[in-house]
């Protein structure tokens, strides 16, 4: 849909019962290719490393790109899934050894793939014939960074994968939670929904609000970097996020003054940083967007107090607990991808949704939001 089109669609599809953007109808192909080739230039999460064993081939799939992961000589990569061949998925195939290296072998007819994705072995190839130059399929780059893999579909990231300093640092505990399935949205409204504060009273009433107080908290937000800061001051009831609840006398305490310090790497991951008397707590979410309307996340939680590893399971529930209140919520926003402001179809409200008008803003910036 053009622009011009689309400000006049864009508040008939909201305020109307004109057929404008149906629940159930797929963003528009531009919006979604916006989205695709805005996201490329960036490192996205696609697989936890331990899920990656020696000698297993693993499909994953990033902004509508299947790809195919494997173990080769000792280090990761990310190729194609699709054979040059007949486009067969090399994901089923298998990890065979050649001439000393190893190599991806398709299922079909058992052409094989080194790590930079050339093709080494047609076992059909007539004597004396070279292989052809294009048999090749296209290889990512790869790191590993927080427990994950991360792949960048484009030669140049833009930025680096995002910093997390608590992971690894012997003063916190950190525990991963692995989601049982891909979330229904996209990424970007996953960060959004994380970023997001003033539904704390709504959805998480008794836990990080109550609604008899609801106003929002007076933000600060600038950008540092490649990172979106959002930085504000609040109460809230004692929760394991703010308080040693194992501690004496937790039970008296009504409120617990703290102080948020949110860093969204932008575009795809955010780090939630609480700091309260109790000390540090950090929620991290790096999410991996499968396709306009999947997203798979990686959250870790991190903490310096209460650091027995006994009460890990306590805070495991209790972050399973928080996620499973926000899903269906954030599941249920329409259209898929976030509508940009000229389409008015959303209607952000100053200054209590700024810190999300400002990711938007960025958003907008970076081409990854352009279209409904
Ligand atoms: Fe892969 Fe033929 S499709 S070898």
């Amino acid at each position: 849909m053009t622009q011009h089109a689309a400000v006049t669609a864009g508040p008939e599809a909201a305020t109307s019962s004109k057929p404008g953007l149906r629940e159930a109808e797929a963003p528009s192909a531009e919006a979604i290719n916006a989205f695709y080739n805005g996201m490329m230039p960036y490192w996205h999460p696609v697989l936890a490393e331990a899920d990656l064993p020696d000698g297993k081939l693993v499909r994953v799939e990033l902004l509508g790109v299947g790809i195919v992961l494997a173990r080769l000589n000792g280090a990761v990569v990310a190729l194609r899934d699709l054979c040059r061949h007949f486009q067969a998925r090399l994901s089923l195939g298998e990890i065979i050894d050649l001439d000393g290296l190893q190599q991806v072998m398709c299922p079909y007819h058992g052409w094989s793939y080194g790590a930079d994705g050339q093709c080494k072995r047609i076992p059909q190839l007539l004597e004396g014939r070279k292989i052809p130059s294009n048999a090749r399929v296209d290889s990512y780059k790869v790191t590993t960074r927080y427990g994950l893999i991360w792949v960048c579909l484009q030669d140049e990231p833009k930025f680096d994968v995002p910093d997390y300093p608590e992971w690894g640092d012997s003063s916190f505990r950190t525990v991963v939670m692995k989601e049982n399935e891909p979330s229904k949205t996209s990424s970007i409204r996953m960060i959004m929904g994380t970023l997001d504060d003033t539904h704390f009273p709504w959805v998480h009433q008794g836990i990080l609000g109550n609604r008899d107080e609801p106003a929002a908290p007076d933000h600060r937000v600038w950008r540092e970097g490649q990172y979106l800061v959002l930085q504000y001051d609040v109460e809230q009831p004692p929760n394991l996020a703010t308080t040693d609840m194992s501690a004496a006398g937790v039970d008296q305490i009504e409120k617990i003054a703290l102080r948020y310090t949110d860093y969204v790497g932008m575009p795809n991951v955010i780090r939630l940083v609480k700091d309260s008397a109790a000390g540090r707590y950090v929620v991290w979410l790096a999410t991996c967007p499968n396709s306009y309307n999947q997203t798979t996340n990686f959250w870790a939680f991190s903490r310096n107090y209460d650091m027995s590893p006994e009460r890990d399971s306590t805070y495991e529930e209790f972050s399973a607990h928080v996620r499973t209140q926000d899903k269906p919520i954030i599941e249920s926003q329409r259209p898929w991808l976030l509508p940009p402001f000229w389409s008015q179809i959303e209607l952000p409200l100053g200054p209590a949704d700024k810190p999300l008008m400002e990711f938007q803003r960025w958003l907008e910036e970076l081409g990854i939001v352009s279209g409904i």
